[in-house]
This record gives C-alpha cells, structure tokens and sequence, in this order.
C-alpha cells in the first residue's frame, strides 16, 4: 500500500506529534510527515520538526488582522500541502467551516477527555470538577462543531482522589501517545470506515 501523506497541526509543546514522529520512524505507520503546520512560531513542536527534517509552515495567527484572513492563509497551506491526512495535535484553534469542508473525513484531532464529555479547554480540570470516576482521551474526525466529530479511539483512565490538573493530564497525556498513533495507523492502512457518527475498524 502507498505511503499516505499527513500533515500535523499543532499550537504547543508537540508531545503528541513526537509520538507520531516516533511511531512513523518506526514504520509502525505507513506514511510520510510532509509537514507541520503551526499557528504558533514560538511552538515547541517546531523544534521537534526541525529535529526530524519535517517542513515547517508557519501560518502565524497574530501576523493576520482578522480571523478570516488567518482561515484563509491556513486554508491555503493546507491546499499546499497535497495531504491525505491532516492530524491536529494540540492545535488550540477551533478550524473554521471552510477548512472543514474542504477537507471532511480527513482531519483527525485528540482531545483529553472522553467525548462528548468535557469539550473545550482544561478538559482534565472540567473532570476533575464534576467529579467523574474515569476519563480519557479521545481521537475524533473534526466537524463543524467544537470536540464533536464521529469518534474513532478512545482510552480511559481512572480518576484517582489525590489527582490534580497536572497528575491526571499527565496520566491521560501516555494514552494519548499511543492512541493517536494508532488512530493514524488505520487511517493510513484504510481501515477505518465512517458511517455518520459511527467509524468502523475493518
Ligand atoms: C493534549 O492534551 C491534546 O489532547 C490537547 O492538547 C494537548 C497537546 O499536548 N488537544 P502536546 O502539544 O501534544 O504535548
């Protein structure tokens, strides 16, 4: 099967997209990282770029002066980018329904929490203070709406009593490791079927 072509989104630290630059080195997934993409020139996930030979494009948010100018400059790189896959690892903007459009089935983001609990921002923090017993993460393809999209993987963890923000993001943070590599992992090898909110591993 050919080598499928992802592109990552990321904001931030990259921690996710290290486990994917890892998973790819590894050949446990079947495809090339064509690029990164990143709203942030300050990202750590630039260094893990540079690091790896990955191209990096920044599109960055505050060099725009409206929030459609921006959509369209990263609607552009996209389109650039010829990719099969695009993956938002820790990419802090919500992709506005142009992108979406464009690319439909093929953006996948994670998100800390298991859907369709705790959409949004300090999801381990929201969990944390409804109380809950598990949480997890979750990898999801992107819709119109926020944290929404027909769920692909998900993992739980317990909640433990003596948890914090920081010990239960960071219990969470090693599933998503692997969970997001292995969500990539069946896209590449088309394994993955979409039948309105429900993905199929085949
Ligand atoms: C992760 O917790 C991810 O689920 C969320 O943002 C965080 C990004 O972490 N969307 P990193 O940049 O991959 O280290």
């Amino acid at each position: 099967m050919m080598k499928k072509r992802i592109v990552i989104l990321a904001s931030g630290r990259g921690s996710n997209f290290q486990a994917v630059i890892e998973a790819i080195r590894q050949e446990k997934i079947p495809a090339v990282c064509v690029a990164l993409i990143t709203d942030n020139p300050g990202a750590y996930a630039v260094e893990r770029a540079k690091n790896a030979g990955i191209p990096v494009n920044v599109v960055d948010y505050s060099a725009f002066s409206s929030r459609e100018t921006y959509e369209r400059a990263l609607l552009s790189a996209m389109q650039q980018a010829d990719a099969d896959l695009f993956v938002l690892a820790g990419y802090m903007r919500i992709l506005g329904t142009s992108i979406v459009h464009a690319f439909r089935g093929k953006i996948m983001n994670i998100h800390p929490a298991l859907l369709p609990s705790f959409t949004g921002l300090h999801a381990q923090l929201q969990a944390l203070n409804y109380g809950v017993k598990v949480s997890g993460c979750t990898v999801h393809f992107v819709d119109e709406n926020l944290d929404c999209g027909p769920i692909i993987l998900q993992r739980c963890v317990s909640v433990l009593e003596e948890d914090d923000e920081e010990s239960l993001a960071e219990r969470i943070l090693k599933h998503e490791h692997e969970c997001l590599p292995e969500a990539i992992r069946l896209f590449c090898e088309e394994k993955l079927v979409t039948d309105g909110r429900n993905v199929r591993i085949t």
